[in-house]
């Protein structure tokens, strides 16, 4: 009985421990960047799709990837198109990396853990972000210089100052509710 206990005990210990490395390492990898891990709603998936218009050939960069739910909602939809999703945050990268490995690894999704401002861009024929306001306008000067003319980029709930969508589309959600409009935009 008391072997038992201990053992307990023990299995407690590493759990909490384990809980408090995995906070620590989530808090630290949101401090990082300007724009926190917030994942997309499910709901607006379908959408985003539709919106980004792949093709076979298609070349998506999700600039801030998080867990990967959109690079693997449009790869359900699109599988022979590439897909390259960069994040500089270490937790939302293992969890698209678990997602991934869950899907039995497809080949041509790749998950980078690096900064995408200072990540070559020049082969995406298309580029998502869900990021805010003061990064979205760092990233378009980039964007602008490095993109190829044709690309088609989808920014859900956050527009470039600078720069005219050619379509907003009200995804109908509430006021106050995460993923409301899709702004796409031509480079
Ligand atoms: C609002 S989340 C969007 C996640 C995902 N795209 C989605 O729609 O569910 C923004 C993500 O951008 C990442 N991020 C912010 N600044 C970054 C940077 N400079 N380079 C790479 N990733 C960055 C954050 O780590 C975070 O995971």
């Amino acid at each position: 009985m008391q072997v038992f206990l201990i053992v307990l005990y023990v299995l407690f210990l590493i759990a909490a421990i384990a809980a408090i490395v995995g906070i620590i390492i989530w808090e630290a990898s949101l401090a990082l960047t300007d724009a926190p891990f917030v994942p997309i709603p499910p709901e607006t998936l379908p959408p985003i799709v539709e919106a980004l218009k792949l093709a076979d050939t298609s070349v998506l960069y999700d600039l801030g990837s998080g867990d990967g739910r959109v690079l693997v909602s449009c790869w359900m939809h699109h599988p022979k198109a590439s897909y390259v999703g960069i994040d500089v945050a270490l937790a939302p990268t293992w969890f698209a990396r678990w997602r991934l490995f869950r899907l039995g690894r497809p080949m041509t999704i790749h998950i980078m853990r690096r900064n995408f401002l200072t990540t070559d861009l020049s082969n995406a024929t298309h580029v998502f972000t869900y990021l805010f306001p003061g990064l979205m306008e760092k990233l378009l000067p980039k964007l602008e210089r490095e993109l190829k003319p044709g690309t088609r980029l989808v920014s859900c709930d956050f527009p470039f100052k600078g720069k005219e969508p050619l379509e907003v589309i009200d995804l109908g959600r509430p006021e106050r509710a995460r993923g409301r409009r899709l702004y796409v935009y031509g480079f």
